[in-house]
């Protein structure tokens, strides 16, 4: 069995973990510049600065996506290399470099997919209040409104926002991430209104101003679950893991706190009551601004728990197995994942689902023969992309993005995590691709056939 003729095989990268050139050609200072330099923050000590040079390097990437056959790059816009301010004026030199890269993908036969935002805001927006001022709805929507002019002639998908959980939940309330906040929970709760308030004022700006039918989604994180069997009983304790309310510490990695609203036009009312106290008030306009039609709902999936139902018809986790495997970023191995949450979330929001993400950590080493055998990586993404090939035939799945087409800088881990098909030596920037992207073409190649 393959895939469906129109699925598309891609890989995925962000602005601030490839391009490097931070201080070139204009490009403004990114929340995450400020960050990297605060001690202690970085495993390593690193910083995006340099990242895999792909501001220069860009011909060779693509030509090494190429050689695997990849059909689509999913990459982000580095807002501060386009609006170095945040606002104001346009700088020239950024628009140039994505049209280089978006011409050089199509010249390739490869589909640009572009992420506006993931994570990167100009520092001058974060010292205005970043997205606890309600005016980080307008800065999104103009910035996006400049995206569709200079791009959208060519570039056909877009997604609005990379994983807010992230943002929000680790670096507005917490200060793992940039900007470091440490912030409560109720500003909180208000910056990841006004986030999907900007979502909604995107995808308006997008299609008012886009230059042909454009194909929008967004790219959420969340935690996700799966059932121990195929019964229904185990099926229906997944589903009620997956949307139940989450301890006040965590509920920013609730699927249904940031999808619902978006593709049902409201808030999930079990989270909505129980923290009332500290939400800020949501007009019918802030939800119909939400809830502006999209066309696919991408989900970066990595893992998820299992559940299975009690005797007394309660769900709960079941607990991992001694020596359950692990990556080396320490992400528990769960390939059904991606047969479930496929078909939970087309049966929730009824639309067409993309992978924007997938993939894993490995310590990579380069062998004598000058090779980067990693076999893991490949154990790893067979046994998910079979789940997958599942799921395709009983749900429409439009797309994969693996994570990453390439090693880079992996936030708070430095360069310490490699998640790449192609390795990098950093000192040199020398790319190699890896045997799991020699198999990633294989797969690609036979659209899926050679899955097991
Ligand atoms: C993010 C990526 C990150 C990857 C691996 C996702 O959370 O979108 O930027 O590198 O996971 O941790």
């Amino acid at each position: 069995m393959k895939f469906p003729d129109s699925f598309i095989w891609g890989a995925a990268t962000s602005a601030y973990q490839v391009e490097g050139a931070a201080d070139e050609d204009g490009r403004g200072v990114s929340v995450w510049d400020v960050f990297c330099e605060k001690e202690g923050k970085i495993l390593d000590g690193s910083n995006g600065k340099a990242a895999c040079d792909q501001y220069h390097l860009m011909e060779e990437d693509v030509e090494l996506m190429a050689e695997m056959g990849i059909q689509a790059y999913r990459f982000s816009l580095s807002w501060s290399r386009i609006l170095p301010e945040g606002i104001g004026a346009v700088n020239q030199k950024g628009i140039d470099y994505y049209n280089r890269l978006i011409d050089c993908l199509l010249r390739h036969g490869i589909e640009p997919f572009v992420t506006l935002h993931h994570w990167d805001l100009p520092q001058t927006l974060q010292e205005k209040g970043g997205w606890m001022n309600p005016e980080s709805v307008s800065w999104f929507g103009n910035f996006a409104r400049i995206a569709a002019q200079a791009f959208s002639d060519r570039v056909k998908h877009f997604i609005t926002f990379n994983e807010p959980q992230c943002f929000i939940g680790l670096g507005y309330y917490g200060d793992y991430h940039a900007p470091g906040l440490n912030c409560s929970m109720r500003e909180a709760f208000l910056a990841a209104h006004h986030v999907l308030m900007a979502h909604g004022q995107a995808v308006k700006e997008l299609r008012k101003y886009g230059k042909q039918p454009l194909q929008i989604g967004f790219a959420p994180a969340g935690k996700f679950t799966y059932p121990k069997t195929d019964s229904h009983k185990d099926v229906e304790a997944a589903k009620k893991m997956l949307t139940d309310i989450l301890p006040l510490e965590e509920w920013w990695w609730s699927m249904t706190w940031w999808s619902d609203p978006i593709f049902l036009g409201k808030y999930p009312e079990n989270v909505a009551e129980k923290y009332k106290d500290i939400l800020p008030a949501a007009t019918k306009e802030d939800i119909e601004l939400i809830s502006q039609p999209v066309d696919f709902i991408g989900q970066n999936i990595y893992d998820g728990r299992m559940v299975e139902c009690g005797k007394d018809g309660e769900p709960f986790f079941t607990p991992e197995p001694l020596g359950f495997p692990h990556t080396h970023i320490k992400s528990p191995v769960t390939p059904e994942i991606l047969y479930w949450m496929p078909k939970f979330l087309y049966e929730r929001y009824q639309k067409p689902v993309v992978i924007t993400e997938n993939g894993m950590s490995n310590g990579d080493i380069v062998s004598a023969d000058g090779k980067v055998h990693d076999g893991c990586r490949i154990a790893y993404v067979e046994r998910y992309l079979s789940n997958l090939k599942r799921a395709v035939s009983e749900v429409p799945v439009k797309a994969y993005f693996h994570w990453s087409l390439i090693d880079n800088f992996e936030w708070a881990y430095g360069y310490q995590e490699r998640f790449g098909l192609i390795y990098v030596d950093y000192p040199t920037q020398k790319r190699i691709i890896k045997d799991s992207g020699y198999w990633y073409r294989d797969v690609i190649a036979s659209n899926g056939e050679c899955l097991p």
